[in-house]
């Protein structure tokens, strides 16, 4: 049985440095709000605990479900950016571009070998992105890539992957793969770590139509959004009829996502929002939000700003990331070898 969310908590909270977490982006434009309280806010608070951390700008996985990538050098650029003003600390981090590290391509090879095409087939993450591609046959990548991520996350000896639920089913992956990598090859002294899953506690933002918080959709608040941004985009925010205000995601998902991003803004619970509001309806719902949103992130927008004018710093935090990036993944690959009698030298 894995630990419950709390006990793992418990234990990083113990032994932060006997951890080190694996997780990343893809890099399709800039990071929006229901990333920064579904991951990004996360991975700072692990990081502050004291846990080393590899972050993978995941470029090979855009273009699973698309032909093109667009402007990629602008979008990691953006998602480095983010990241960085959100308290990522690169000497503390890792950042790495898929692209940059042959040999954790490389492990790929070996990971698709110990999977079979039914199993890739029932991975229901991928049924259900595929799905969303709107009747586009499925590539081979997006099939595998599942398999990849594992690469991500075995390459550098991972032991720790902050996950949303309906990723659960790709971490279970990875942990099979090292599974049945080790009984084949290093049955002795297993070489490959399964890692752990850390599942995420926050509930889910949606964007203000009331759907799942996308760039593509257009309903999203980037991060790097102005106040003014800000309050355009909640000011055309769905909302219903009832005058008095409430918490309640089932029956009042547009309502209630104003009123959760508030309380995660205020650091107040939602219920207490809700009571704030009581009868003065949408507009003060929404004035009251888009106050929080904006002397939230007023700081973090500051930051962003100040790093973004100095042009340098960014691929050097990258160049840095790539080569620690590549002395661990060549290492494992060596090791990979060796275990599967590929050593001829
Ligand atoms: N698929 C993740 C995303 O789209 C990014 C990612 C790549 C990742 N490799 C990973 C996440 C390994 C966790 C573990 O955001």
């Amino acid at each position: 049985m894995p630990d419950s969310p709390l006990a793992l908590e418990e234990r990083i909270a113990r032994a932060p440095g006997d951890f080190r977490i694996l997780t990343g982006d893809r890099p399709t434009g800039a990071l929006h709000l229901g990333h920064y309280f579904g991951t990004l806010q996360n991975r700072v608070r692990l990081q502050d605990l004291g846990v080393e951390t590899f972050l993978v700008i995941a470029d090979y996985q855009v273009i699973t479900d698309r032909d093109l990538a667009g402007d990629l050098p602008g979008h990691v650029r953006e998602i480095l950016l983010d990241q960085l003003a959100a308290g990522i600390d690169p000497e503390r981090t890792t950042f790495f571009a898929h692209s940059a590290v042959p040999a954790l391509n490389q492990l790929l090879l070996p990971l698709l070998s110990l999977i079979s095409v039914p199993e890739l087939n029932r991975n229901p993450t991928v049924k259900a992105e595929t799905a969303a591609t709107g009747g586009r046959a499925m590539t081979g990548l997006m099939l595998t890539y599942p398999v990849h991520q594992a690469a991500d996350i075995l390459f550098c000896g991972a032991n720790l992957v902050p996950v949303g639920k309906d990723q659960l089913a790709h971490l279970e992956v990875t942990r099979v793969l090292a599974r049945r990598f080790n009984e084949r090859y290093s049955p002795t002294t297993p070489l490959l770590g399964e890692p752990e899953a850390l599942v995420g506690a926050t509930p889910t933002l949606l964007g203000v139509d009331g759907e799942k918080m996308s760039k593509s959709r257009g309903n999203a608040i980037e991060l790097r959004a102005t106040a003014d941004q800000t309050a355009a985009q909640l000011k055309r925010a769905k909302t219903d009829s009832l005058r008095h205000i409430t918490y309640d995601p089932e029956a009042r998902p547009e309502v209630s996502n104003l009123v959760l991003l508030a309380a995660l803004c205020l650091g107040e619970s939602p219920e207490e929002v809700a009571e704030l509001v009581g009868d003065g309806g949408s507009a003060v719902l929404k004035k009251m939000t888009t106050e929080a949103v904006n002397d939230y992130f007023a700081p973090l927008r500051a930051r962003r700003a100040a790093l973004g004018a100095d042009t340098g710093v960014l691929g050097e935090i990258l160049a840095r990331g790539n080569a620690a990036a590549n002395e661990v993944a060549e290492e494992t690959l060596d090791a990979v070898r060796v275990a599967m009698n590929m050593s001829y030298t």
